[in-house]
C-alpha cells in the first residue's frame, strides 16, 4: 500500500519541474491526483495542457485528472476543487507550487508586474489554501485517520533570504512563510498541516536561462556547498512525507531542500 493510498490531492502548476515530479510521485504512492495546468489557447496553454495528460497517462487515467486553472482567478480554483471533488469524492491534500518570477530592478518595477507575482504565487495560494481547507472540514473524517487534511507550500529559500532584483518574488514567498505559520495555528484544532519546503537551485524550467548559460551557471554551481542543482524529486520525496501521515504531528514548519545553500549565502 502506497503512503497516500485513499487520499486525493491538487497539485497547482503540475505540468512542469517540481509540480510535475510531485504529482508523479503521489500518484505512485497510491492518491488520486488532480494535475493542474495554467491552460489558454495560447503556444504555453496548448504545451501545459499535453504535458498535463501526458502526466495523467502516466498515473494511469483512472487515478488522475488534467484540470486547467490560471490559480490566481479564485473562480477558477473553485472550479477545479468542485471538479476534483465531484470525481474523485474527496480531497485530502493541496500542494501551492505554481509560481512564477520577474527579474527587475526595485526602482523599475511596474505595478503590473508586482500585481502578477503577487496574484499568482501569494493569492493563488490564499484561494487554493481556502477553497481546499472548506473542503477539508466538511467533508467526514476518515476513520483511523487523524488528519483531516494536509497543505504543503512549495515556498523558497528567498521566503527568508533576500534576493535584490527579485523583490517581488521574495515579498511572495515572505508571505507564503507567514500564511503557514499563522494557519499552522489557526489549522491545528482542525487537524489541517500545513508546512513550507524551500527549495534552493533546483534543475527546472524556472531556471532554465541559468542552465543554459556556462558562466552563469559555475557562478550559481559555486554557492551551493553539495555542489549541485536539486532535482525535482528531491523535492517530490519530502512532499510525499508531508502529504501523509507520517507528518501528523509537523506544521507551520520551513523544510530547507536547498544543499545547504541558505547556511551560507554572502551574496546573488
Ligand atoms: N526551481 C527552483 O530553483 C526553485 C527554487 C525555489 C522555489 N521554487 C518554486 O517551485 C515552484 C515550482 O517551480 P519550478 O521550479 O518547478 O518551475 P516551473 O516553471 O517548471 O513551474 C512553475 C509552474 O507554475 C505554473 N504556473 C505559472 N503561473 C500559473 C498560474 N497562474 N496558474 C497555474 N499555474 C501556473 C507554470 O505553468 C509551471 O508549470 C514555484 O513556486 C517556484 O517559485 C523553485
Amino acid at each position: 500500500m502506497g503512503q497516500l493510498s485513499g487520499k486525493v490531492a491538487v497539485i497547482t502548476g503540475a505540468s512542469s519541474g517540481i509540480g510535475k515530479a510531485i504529482a508523479l510521485a503521489f500518484g505512485a504512492e497510491g492518491a488520486k491526483v488532480i494535475v493542474n495546468y495554467l491552460g489558454g489557447d495560447n503556444e504555453r496553454g496548448v504545451e501545459n495542457k499535453a504535458k498535463a495528460e501526458a502526466i495523467v497517462e502516466t498515473i494511469g487515467a483512472e487515478n488522475a485528472l488534467a484540470f486547467p486553472c490560471d490559480v490566481s482567478k479564485r473562480e477558477q480554483v473553485q472550479a477545479m476543487v468542485d471538479a476534483g471533488v465531484e470525481r474523485f469524492g474527496r480531497l485530502d491534500i493541496a500542494v501551492n507550487n505554481a509560481g512564477i518570477e520577474i527579474k527587475r530592478d526595485f526602482l523599475d518595477v511596474p505595478d503590473h508586474e508586482w500585481g502578477l507575482v503577487m496574484d499568482v504565487n501569494l493569492h493563488g495560494a490564499f484561494y487554493v489554501t481556502q477553497i481546499a481547507g472548506r473542503q477539508f472540514v466538511k467533508q467526514e473524517a476518515v476513520s483511523g485517520r487523524e488528519s483531516r487534511g494536509k497543505i504543503v507550500n512549495i515556498s523558497s529559500t528567498h521566503e527568508d533570504i533576500p534576493f535584490p532584483g527579485y523583490t517581488s518574488y521574495c515579498v511572495s514567498k515572505g508571505g507564503i512563510r507567514m500564511l503557514c505559520r499563522d494557519l499552522a495555528v489557526y489549522f491545528a484544532p482542525m487537524k489541517i498541516n500545513i508546512n513550507n519546503i524551500a527549495p534552493g537551485a533546483i534543475a527546472t524550467p524556472i531556471n532554465q536561462s541559468v542552465l543554459e548559460d556556462a558562466e552563469e551557471k559555475a557562478n550559481a554551481l559555486s554557492e551551493i556547498p553539495y555542489g549541485r542543482f536539486g532535482t525535482p524529486e528531491e523535492m517530490a520525496s519530502l512532499a510525499v512525507f508531508l502529504a501523509s501521515e507520517q507528518s501528523n504531528y509537523i506544521s507551520g514548519s520551513t523544510f530547507y531542500a536547498d544543499g545547504a545553500l541558505a547556511l551560507q549565502v554572502t551574496k546573488y
